[in-house]
């Protein structure tokens, strides 16, 4: 199948690799997103704690952040936290909490060599200090660095993000700094915290679940998705490939017709 989806043929490029067919690189989507799930499952068909699975899918965030930046992809999302995680029994919060110290203790050397920008969308103030002090402390050591965007999301939630919108405007409006008449689609995007960011144009969600668990409801609302049986731990740059070539392969028409099809 994904044979059909080769574009060229011959030759390294930067998008292609030995054992996948070459992507078009003029068509890799900017942002991609991905909701990384079935980190517990993973540990469950091993025997082990669910902590275990999370720390394996702290290494496949290593593993795909430097194949997005190899790719060319501009922008990569992910999923690390949602405002519902704290419902988890304490010791896999804390433990969760603790990834993005690891992580970036270990990996922020490679991330400001390979040119990329930390950034972070979620209720910063509300993370343990530990969690808030090593996304800081990477945000500002990327700060000039303009190649990939690594955006973690992190005690994110759609739908607290999009409230906190409205309240801004509404506090504009009622302070008269603005009217509601001035209040357009491009307004709200500007008010989230995707602000400086692209829409995603691919979603990818691993595990096998079909659903958004309140993820950037408004920003995906033209977002091509992809999702895979695929465990986090388990994903590599071989599925990220494959995801690709899918997206590729579709035809984005954000409600309008192709032109053959007018009549
Ligand atoms: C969902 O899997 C996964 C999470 C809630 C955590 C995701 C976090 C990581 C992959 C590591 C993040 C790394 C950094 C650097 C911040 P699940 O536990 O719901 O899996 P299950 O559905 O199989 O139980």
């Amino acid at each position: 199948m994904l044979d059909k989806l080769i574009r060229k043929k011959g030759g390294e490029s930067k998008a292609g690799n030995a054992e996948h067919p070459e992507l078009d690189e003029t068509m890799i989507p900017r942002h991609v997103a991905i909701i990384m799930d079935g980190n517990g499952r993973w540990a469950k068909k091993r025997s082990l704690p669910r902590i275990a699975g999370h720390h394996e899918g702290m290494k496949t965030v290593r593993k795909i952040t430097r194949e997005a930046d190899r790719l060319g992809i501009k922008v990569l999302t992910l999923y690390a936290f949602s405002t519902e995680n704290w419902k988890r029994p304490k010791p896999e919060v804390e433990f969760l909490m603790r990834l993005p110290e690891e992580f970036l203790g270990t990996y922020l050397p490679e991330l400001v060599e390979r040119n990329v920008r930390v950034r972070m969308i979620g209720d910063h103030a509300h993370l343990p200090m530990h969690t808030r002090r090593a996304i800081t402390k990477a945000m500002e050591a990327t700060a000039e660095n303009d190649g990939l965007i690594l955006n973690f999301a992190m005690n994110y939630g759609s739908r607290a993000e999009i409230t906190e919108a409205v309240r801004s405007i509404a506090k504009a409006v009622a302070e008269n700094r603005m009217s509601a008449e001035d209040i357009d689609e491009s307004l709200i995007t500007g008010a989230l915290m995707t602000a400086e960011l692209p829409e995603p144009d691919l979603l990818i969600r691993t595990s096998g679940e079909v659903r958004l668990s309140n993820f950037m409801l408004w920003q995906l609302a033209y977002t091509e998705f992809w999702f895979t049986e695929t465990l986090w731990p388990d994903f590599d740059e071989s599925r990220l490939q494959e995801a690709i070539a899918v997206y590729q392969a579709r035809n984005r028409r954000y409600g309008g017709v192709d032109k053959e099809d007018t009549d």
